[in-house]
């Protein structure tokens, strides 16, 4: 029997609800699949800060790294908005993908025909939405030196080298291979050096793969497109902050930032995880969707593992949930049958994956 170690880090605010769902999933699609998971725990965000001092202990990078993947919640809140940076949450995210060697962040955007009233854009204009933000993660102005701050000024330093920016570029365009063969590689040339640098590397990486159609777009107008046509991209290919901002984005296509997962990978253990932060004002009441959550679980099952039938059966149990119009609260004015909460929801889902034969 094929048994894979999992790494899980349920993190702050509602990180620790619906990772429970998503290994309720996971023991579904175990159970009838003849694979087997072992899970072990590891801190890392608030929680870790508030019981070693650290947002990342050591122990949780090797615990991680002794793993074949990880499941991540989500982290942060405003009880440590007031840090000193490196202690904050979030620069202990920063480093674990650092430390992991994870540069390629993978964000799918896709609309649920069964949600198509759920976004706040015309169901024309979304109907058909299929699109993956390929993100570079541990680069870019996010941890480009020099940077810092006194009194009265502070900075970050927007830095590419080519090999980064080739590495990735590959990431993007070995992705649309398997999609619909179209890169949009997102920049703000006609401003930043580091973006020049970047397209002509991109367009290097593109003789490759001649059957890739490559574009490039300014991240101003791209931010447009995306609203007024979205269905015009496949693949887009962009540097840390202009995915941080366009992957959020790109979510509210599908109606909920509840609902998308994301894949980080590029060395030996992935980070799977959904795209949405840790929602601290909802935490506790049952009502967070776990749905991304599940989602990211599936995502690992198809890329870090290889095991496509289990994956595939936890997507159709998600779709199936939605089409039979179970709705978690942030997608209850849409077509709902029945309000659910998240260990609700797990376990309708749970029950459909245990059911779904592909
Ligand atoms: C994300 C988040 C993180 C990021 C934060 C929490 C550091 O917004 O994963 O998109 O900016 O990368
Ligand atoms: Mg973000």
């Amino acid at each position: 029997m094929a048994t894979y170690k999992i790494a899980l880090i349920k993190g702050d605010g509602i990180g620790p609800e619906i990772i429970d769902e998503a290994v309720k999933v996971l023991d579904a699609v175990a159970a009838c699949s003849g694979i087997e998971f072992n899970y072990t725990e590891a801190l890392m965000g608030g929680i870790a800060y508030d019981v070693h001092g650290d947002p990342l202990p050591q122990e949780t990078i090797t615990t991680a790294m002794n793993s074949d993947a990880v499941l991540f919640g989500a982290i942060g809140g405003e009880k440590w908005d007031n840090l000193p940076r490196e202690k904050r949450p979030e620069s202990g995210l920063l480093r674990f993908r650092k430390e992991l060697g994870v540069f390629a962040n993978l964000r799918p955007a896709m609309v649920f025909d069964e949600l198509i009233n759920a976004s706040s854009l015309k169901p024309e204009i979304i109907k058909g939405v299929d699109l993956m933000v390929v993100r570079e993660l541990i680069g870019g102005i996010y941890f480009g030196e020099p940077k810092g701050r006194d009194e009265n000024k502070g900075w970050n330093t927007m830095v590419y080298t080519r090999s980064e920016i080739t590495r990735i570029a590959h990431v993007a365009f070995k992705s649309a291979m398997e999609r619909d063969k179209r890169v949009c590689s997102i920049d703000k040339a006609n401003v930043l050096d580091v973006s020049q640098l970047w397209r002509e590397e991109v367009e290097e990486v593109a003789k490759e793969y001649p059957e890739v159609q490559l574009t490039h777009m300014y991240v101003d107008n791209a931010a447009m497109q995306l609203i007024r046509d979205p269905k015009q991209f496949d693949v887009m290919l962009t540097g840390n902050i202009f995915g941080d901002i366009l992957s959020d984005e790109a979510s509210m296509l599908s109606g909920s930032i509840g609902l998308l997962p994301s894949a980080s990978v590029g060395n030996k253990v992935g980070v799977y995880e959904p795209i949405h932060g840790s929602a601290p004002d909802i935490a506790g009441q049952g009502i967070a969707n776990p749905i991304a959550t599940i989602s990211s679980a599936s995502m690992m099952l198809r890329y870090a593992f290889n095991e496509i039938e289990a994956a595939d059966k936890i997507d159709c149990a998600i779709a199936q949930a939605l089409k039979e119009g179970y709705r978690t609260k942030d997608i209850s004015m849409f077509d709902a049958k029945e309000v659910c909460s998240t260990s609700e929801m797990g376990s309708i889902i749970a029950n459909y994956t245990a059911k779904c034969k592909h």
